[in-house]
């Protein structure tokens, strides 16, 4: 069938307008179901271009506000180059902004480091150290004596099912290892706040799931604040309380979807159920 571009444009506002209202009900949602927890992370009218060589200027996101309450998981979906990981940045202070504020709550915009955690879609780890001293290191920054951080390393390396490989370098581990370790090392000084920058989008669909599932454990164990990036909108149903949609560059925030999926969850049985993937089409026809 050929649509007149009439009735295109027509269906297009009808579907534009039912998704304006369902963003404003999904948004009253969150902030409804949110109501009783203080907010950890508040970002208000966050804006960031950068200056590309050829001396012009790229807006990367503008006037971005939403807040990020304590305890949640929450994941950041949107095209690539939309700006996710510069606003990761931003969260952790690594990043100014030429517009707007982000504060992470009871620390101000000084000392925010030391409350938040990131695993970045790289490894991060240093190659001539083993996965101990990987594990320890961030404590070392954060004056934690030497037997407290063997301690600590050592049970964490334990907790994400590394008790063998203590002493291995970076080059002997797998990859899903690797980012075993990258977790352990993030989550070893207790942050309050753990970034999350695509960790998972390099491993196979095996090693993610397991992976996905340890973090939801140690999420809900440890009650961290978790944002996490990710272009992968089943991931993002699988782990997350809430998803933010952004528009692409330069971002603007296109919608906030509350996800209503029970917990404690098991990713294995939850992508077999169709209330899922109910949420997951949801999910995409926003990001259309
Ligand atoms: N340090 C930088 N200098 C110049 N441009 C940058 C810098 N960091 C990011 N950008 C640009 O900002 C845009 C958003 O990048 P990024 O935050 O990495 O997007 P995403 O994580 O959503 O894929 C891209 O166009 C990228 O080239
Ligand atoms: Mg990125």
């Amino acid at each position: 069938m050929v649509s007149s571009p009439v009735c295109g444009s027509l269906y297009e506002n009808s579907v534009r307008a039912k998704s304006v209202v369902r963003n404003r009900l999904s948004a009253c949602f969150a902030v409804a179901a949110n109501v009783n927890r203080p907010v950890e992370i508040s970002i208000r009218g966050a804006s960031k271009s950068f200056s590309t060589q050829s001396g012009e200027r790229v807006t990367v996101f503008t006037d971005l506000s939403f807040d990020v309450y304590r305890g949640e998981f929450l994941a950041l979906v949107g095209p690539s180059g939309c700006g996710k990981s510069t606003l990761l940045n931003a969260i952790c202070g690594e990043v100014d902004l030429d517009g707007g504020s982000i504060m992470v709550e009871s620390n101000g915009n000084k000392g925010q480091r030391r409350s938040i955690s990131v695993v970045w879609q790289e490894d991060a780890l240093m190659p001539w150290k083993t996965a101990m001293a990987n594990v320890e290191f961030p404590m070392i920054a954060r004056g934690v004596d030497v037997e407290k951080r063997r301690e600590t390393a050592s049970k964490w390396l334990k907790t994400v099912g590394l008790d063998g490989f203590l002493h291995s370098y970076p080059l002997e581990l797998s990859q899903g290892m690797r980012k075993r370790v990258g977790i352990a090392a993030a989550l070893a000084p207790h942050p309050r706040i753990l970034l999350l920058d695509e960790p998972f989008s390099a491993l196979d669909l095996y090693t993610k799931l397991e992976i996905e599932n340890e973090l939801l454990s140690l999420w809900a164990e440890a009650k961290i604040t978790v944002v996490m990036v990710t272009h992968d909108v089943h991931e993002a149903v699988g782990l997350a309380d809430r998803i933010i949609v952004l528009t692409s560059r330069p971002a603007t925030l296109r919608a906030v979807h509350l996800n209503p999926l029970p917990r404690p969850r098991n990713l294995r049985s939850l992508y077999g159920e169709p209330q899922f993937h109910d949420q997951v089409r949801q999910v995409w026809a926003l990001m259309k």
